[in-house]
């Protein structure tokens, strides 16, 4: 389904960052691994401000387009075909965590979000932002699988060892390409890992 939507000439999810990655990005510590990472937008941003970034997707047709993106604004950036369901990121490595609209269903983050943990160095980032169970009935964007949507308890449950810096549900405008369009319910989460 994501290589058939890819496949699309335009990027689908545009080519600026997510509002909220670009406000926040002075948090970020290198390097960075991006979970699903798509069609590069937020990985070449982050990029073009110096960061090392890892974007790991499903999507061979997305990372390709992300490189195309990062040759053209004269950036690098490392990519990976992975499925997340089995994904194992180097434990450890990492100074920050992005998930930015990567929605999983829970079976599939109850695996990976202590593997996301694990991948962080203590003090590391992780900076999630996901549409929430409110955006259910709405037509703007992401899964009709509440199971896929998040929530805060859901973020404070699945990310018990972060301190939070930002935990907020709230309804914004979104318009990021032709999929994310208008007035949406999003969960913010920006988390330092807890130093044991
Ligand atoms: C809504 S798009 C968001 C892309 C990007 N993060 C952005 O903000 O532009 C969701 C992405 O999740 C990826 N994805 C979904 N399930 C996945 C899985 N099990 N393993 C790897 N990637 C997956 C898709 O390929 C797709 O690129």
């Amino acid at each position: 389904m994501w290589n058939e939507r890819y496949a699309d000439k335009e990027y689908v999810y545009g080519t600026e960052p997510n509002t909220f990655l670009a406000e926040q990005a002075s948090l970020l510590i290198n390097p960075v691994l991006s979970l699903a990472e798509g069609e590069g937008r937020n990985a070449v941003f982050l990029a073009t401000r110096g960061l090392t970034v890892h974007g790991v997707d499903g999507s061979e047709v997305g990372l390709a387009k992300a490189r195309a993106l990062a040759k053209s604004r004269g950036v690098e950036i490392q990519t990976d075909v992975v499925d997340l369901a089995l994904f194992e990121p180097a434990a450890n490595h990492y100074g920050s965590v992005i998930s930015i609209s990567a929605h999983l269903p829970s079976a599939i983050r109850s695996r990976l979000y202590p593997l996301v943990e694990q991948c962080l160095k203590p003090g590391g980032i992780l900076l999630l932002e996901a549409y929430s169970e409110a955006q259910l009935n709405r037509d703007t964007g992401g899964p009709k699988d509440p199971d896929m949507l998040m929530s805060m308890a859901k973020i404070k449950h699945e990310f018990p060892n972060f301190e939070p810096v930002v935990l907020r549900e709230l309804e914004r405008e979104m318009h990021e390409g032709k999929y994310h369009n208008g007035l949406a319910c999003v969960v913010q989460f920006i988390g330092k890992k807890k130093t044991k």
